[in-house]
């Protein structure tokens, strides 16, 4: 079997270099053991479905100025959350994001599940939005796989198949991978994907990933993920 991902070097890179993004907690807070809030990485996530970082930061800081808890979000007019959803697009999120809050309200006394599993029965919340808060806020150690990841692991593995081939195999390699700080690992990801793996640059010379990246050795790192004949 090839390589595994050196999470180890990648948690080191993102202590270094983690984002700062207003959905995070800061680096302070980390070393001091504060947790993220799971309806604020909820809230983020589905924003961040088809959207990109830069257009969700405001939104996120409106909606939570207006909303702080989940409380707050399943009171609200559902027309008030669709005005302010506007201009994000994909309308059917907003009001799945609303029906979500009514049932953890309703269903679950405002505390968001803890388990991947548990989470996806919440209307809105998929495969990957549940893998993803539940790595962040809990530290379950599951696969948050999402686009950007399928390139970088495209990369890593000089993958000789369009990505939609190789699903299973890529998901494998990256759970093998998941440490103990499974939720900064899933935010490192991210963050080397979006900044150092890019779809149009790969910064190979200053990434965490290069010892053991087959693309990197190869030379071409932009040659994968290799497109799917039509
Ligand atoms: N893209 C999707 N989820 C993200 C997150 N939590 N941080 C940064 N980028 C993301
Ligand atoms: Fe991407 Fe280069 Fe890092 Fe490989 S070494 S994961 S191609 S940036």
């Amino acid at each position: 079997s090839p390589h595994a991902l050196d999470s180890s070097a990648v948690l080191a890179w993102y202590d270094l270099h983690a984002r700062d993004l207003p959905w995070r907690v800061s680096p302070a807070d980390r070393r001091t053991g504060v947790k993220p809030d799971p309806y604020k990485i909820w809230l983020s996530e589905v924003m961040l479905q088809q959207t990109t970082v830069a257009a969700v930061k405001s939104y996120f800081v409106r909606f939570t100025s207006l909303w702080p808890t989940v409380f707050d979000l399943a009171n609200a007019p559902l027309d008030s959350v669709l005005r302010e959803w506007a201009g994000l697009g994909y309308y059917a999120r907003a009001r799945n994001l609303h029906a979500c809050a009514v049932t953890v309200v309703r269903d679950h006394g405002g505390v968001f599940p803890t388990s991947s599993v548990a989470l996806q029965s919440l209307p809105g919340i998929g495969a990957y939005t549940s893998a993803a808060i539940a790595a962040i806020c809990f530290d379950e150690p599951v696969a948050v796989l999402d686009g950007n990841l399928d390139r970088v692991l495209a990369r890593y593995y000089a993958l000789s198949v369009p990505v939609r081939d190789a699903k299973e195999q890529l998901r494998a390699a990256l759970q093998v991978a998941v440490p103990h700080r499974a939720g900064d690992f899933a935010q490192a990801m991210m963050d080397l994907g979006a900044t150092i793996c890019a779809p149009r640059n790969a910064s190979c010379l200053i990434c965490p990933l290069q010892p053991g990246c087959m693309a990197a050795r190869e030379g071409n790192p932009l040659l994968y993920p290799i497109k799917p004949a039509k």
